[in-house]
């Protein structure tokens, strides 16, 4: 069971897994983000209160947390479905109708890149290129490449993801 704990000046609620992160880089130098990684890797995102902790804890403005966290897109503020679709809007995928498929994914689930589905099933990002124009148009779910994309196989695709 997890145990609540209360520590410094901002006397902020933290969980005994944050503690323990905390514990683990105590004392050494260069840690903000390997701290904010394993936070993030424990919770799924960055919460408000959690950044708020790690400035206190780390002794950071919590401007500076929110400039780094906003600089690296590995870290998010906001929750993370479960699954990852990644639609490629590169030029290779762009000419063979990469836009139709985003636009096709952001009617059937209601959203729009960067954000997530209320049930958590799904977040929605585009990227450059992924590395695989052959096979143009091209998304990816979690680590699923899937190419030859049509409208008529989305359906399908994105079913398979629960
Ligand atoms: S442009 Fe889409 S995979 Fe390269």
């Amino acid at each position: 069971m997890e145990q609540e704990q209360r520590r410094g000046s901002g006397g902020g609620k933290i969980s005994g897994q944050l503690q323990a992160i905390f514990d683990k880089y105590r004392g050494q130098q260069g840690t903000l983000i390997p701290i904010l990684q394993e936070a993030q890797n424990r919770y799924g995102y960055l919460p408000r209160e959690v950044i708020g902790e790690i400035a206190r804890t780390t002794d950071n403005p919590v401007s500076r947390i929110y400039g780094i966290v906003t600089f690296y897109s590995q870290f998010h503020l906001k929750p993370r479905g479960r699954n990852i679709i990644k639609v490629c809007q590169g030029t290779a995928c762009h000419v063979r109708g990469g836009k139709k498929i985003l636009n096709f994914i952001e009617d059937k689930l209601g959203i729009k890149p960067g954000d997530t589905t209320a049930d958590l099933r799904y977040t929605l990002e585009t990227v450059a290129c992924i590395g695989a124009c052959g096979l143009a148009p091209v998304l990816m779910v979690n680590d699923d490449t899937h190419g030859r994309l049509t409208t008529e196989l989305l359906p399908w695709i994105l079913d398979r993801y629960k």
